[in-house]
């Protein structure tokens, strides 16, 4: 078998043009243009290019951005007076403090500082707290692009084995208890295997439905894959460049080989990473309607 691309790329396009038209609305039956504060502390490369696709596409879609680069030694306090200023600001409606953050920034007092009401990371213990008991306002980006892959692709969740290799907070956790949930687009048994878990492929062998956020690349190969499962691919990993002199990039999943007994698999590029940021301009916008008076 050899497996559908699932094009994270093309439906995140769908979705951003569904967003146009809310944004159009938005500005001309409200007056209100949402508006995305975006911080990013120190130089760290993958950090710039995300940051850097995040303005870009609000610019796209006509929602209003501030981007502020600070140097790495910026200090704890001053971060948290920029916070506290955009909490003030009723032009923000969203606001991203990129991770991660240098070692000497308490990246959880920084995370608490943000009001949930404009936290469209989705990363507040209250929104995560939402999020856990099925009643979200903001869900994590990433874990949500996930879902959205699956869902407009129509993948069924329902009653299905799902495998999360993967336990960070970001990633690992929230997508586990977004597919949990009893709700449409999950109502899934969810188990999440981590760097202690005994025997990982044992259980990604019986995944209907994996979901690779590992953090190492090419860590799930074809023996780890139930044939016909669905691969859900969250890794990104630069690993050299192109002949054209970009970065070349590959996932947590060996494609080539993997592709080959999956029945559907997302791309490294062009599977979740577009959904991440597709997803953070559907919380602004969302973010940006609940002020509608
Ligand atoms: N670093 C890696 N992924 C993310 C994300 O989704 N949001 C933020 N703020 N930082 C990240």
């Amino acid at each position: 078998m050899t497996a559908k691309i699932l094009s994270g790329k093309d439906i995140a396009k769908d979705i951003r043009k569904e967003l146009k038209v809310e944004i159009e609305e938005l500005k001309e039956k409200h007056g209100i243009v949402p508006g995305l504060a975006v911080a990013l502390v120190g130089e760290d490369p993958a950090s710039q290019v995300y940051v850097g696709a995040k303005v870009k596409t609000c610019a796209r879609l006509g929602v209003n951005s501030i981007e502020k680069r600070l140097p790495e030694d910026t200090s704890e306090a001053d971060l948290l007076a920029l916070i506290d200023e955009w909490n003030k600001d009723d032009q923000v409606h969203g606001i991203l403090v990129q991770l991660p953050l240098p070692k000497h920034i308490d990246e959880q007092k920084i995370l608490v500082s943000i009001r949930p009401d404009k936290d469209v990371d989705g990363f507040h213990p209250t929104n995560v707290g939402k999020m856990l008991i099925g009643k979200p306002d903001f869900l994590p980006c990433t874990p949500h692009g996930c879902q959205q892959i699956l869902m407009r692709s129509g993948i069924e969740t329902e009653g299905k084995e799902v495998v999360v290799v993967g336990r960070s907070n970001i990633v690992g956790k929230p997508v586990a208890a977004i597919l949990v949930q009893k709700a449409k687009g999950a109502n899934a048994t969810v188990t999440i295997c981590h760097t202690r878990t005994k025997d990982i492929k044992e259980h990604t062998l019986r995944a209907e439905i994996l979901i690779a956020a590992a953090g190492v690349p090419k860590f799930i190969t074809a023996d780890m894959v139930k044939e016909g499962a669905v691969v859900i691919d969250v890794g990104v990993h630069r690993i050299g460049k192109t002949e054209s002199g970009k970065d070349k990039l590959c996932g947590d999943v060996d494609f080539e080989a993997v592709k080959e007994k999956a029945s559907a698999i997302t791309p490294v590029p062009g599977g979740v990473g577009p959904m991440t940021i597709t997803m953070l301009m559907m919380n602004t916008v969302r973010s940006a309607k609940l002020r509608i008076k």
